[in-house]
């Protein structure tokens, strides 16, 4: 059984996610090139605050932002606040966990971007998963799934921390620093990442938080076993959003993904 913990893995994060990805969008020219060629709106998988979501819409695409995460979907409603209302009409927020996800409409686009894929930790919530897009996809619709494979790290893992923001939250005028730690389990392919934050506010007080996120990390022949099991076919494979062609150094892949034709 799946704790709430398990559910809301990203419950600390979201306090950090949007300093911690910084104004990061090099991934959406690649998928507007998608979401241009779909009549349906597009189903997003793990939309946590929007980082992607708001962007689309803009452009005009319609997007359900699934996410299972009430914090980092309060952040994606508050900013959505912000909006212009043609841009707000355009995205629906669904408070759910993929795995048990159960809309009534069809797909012809569903996106995983970001590494959320490599969230799913366990082959039964892989699987879950790869069910739950099968069954909210439209007939010839497809998946596009964003992952990542920390080659260096699995070779070499830091020792030291790694520091990864250090900012002034423009919010509240605090500076923020925040580490990564970490360590590698290979024998369950799972990066385990410390996060420290040190925020230090403009009176000096200082507030530490730490906590932990793991992410499966994935060779490209299991994956594509797991995505021919679950009835997938991959229609073209590449790494980089310029659509480079993988080879066995890529750190990061994106898979395009079609239904095998049953029978
Ligand atoms: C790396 S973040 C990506 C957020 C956003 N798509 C972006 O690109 O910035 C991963 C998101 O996936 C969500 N997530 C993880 N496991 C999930 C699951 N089983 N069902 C739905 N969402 C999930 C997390 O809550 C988090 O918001």
């Amino acid at each position: 059984m799946r704790t709430r913990n398990q559910l809301d893995i990203y419950g600390d994060f979201s306090d950090f996610y949007d300093l911690y990805v910084g104004d990061w969008l090099e991934d959406l020219p690649f998928y507007l090139e998608y979401a241009k060629q779909v009549q349906t709106p597009i189903l997003e998988v793990g939309a946590g605050s929007g980082r992607l979501t708001i962007p689309l819409a803009r452009t005009g695409a319609s997007v359900i932002a699934v996410d299972s995460s009430s914090s980092m979907l309060a952040i994606l409603r508050s900013r959505l606040d912000k909006e212009p209302i043609e841009v707000r009409e355009r995205i629906q927020l669904v408070h759910s966990d993929i795995c048990s996800l159960l809309l009534e409409d069809r797909h012809e686009l569903i996106v995983v971007p970001f590494y959320t894929f490599n969230y799913f930790l366990t082959p039964e919530i892989q699987k879950s998963a790869l069910e739950r897009f099968a069954q909210h996809l439209a007939p010839q619709g497809r998946v596009l799934i964003d992952v990542f494979l920390p080659l260096s790290r699995i070779q070499r893992c830091p020792a030291e921390p790694v520091l990864k923001v250090d900012t002034v939250d423009a919010a509240t005028g605090n500076n923020v620093r925040g580490w990564n730690i970490y360590s590698i389990d290979k024998v369950r392919q799972i990066e385990i990442r410390r996060h420290v934050f040190k925020v230090t506010g403009k009176d000096g007080t200082v507030l530490e938080r730490d906590f932990t996120t793991q992410r499966r990390y994935f060779y490209p022949s299991e994956l594509e076993s797991l995505f021919a099991d679950c009835g997938f076919s991959v229609e073209a494979a590449f790494t980089g959003y310029e659509k480079k062609e993988a080879d066995d150094d890529s750190e990061q892949l994106l898979y395009l993904l079609r239904q095998k034709a049953s029978g």
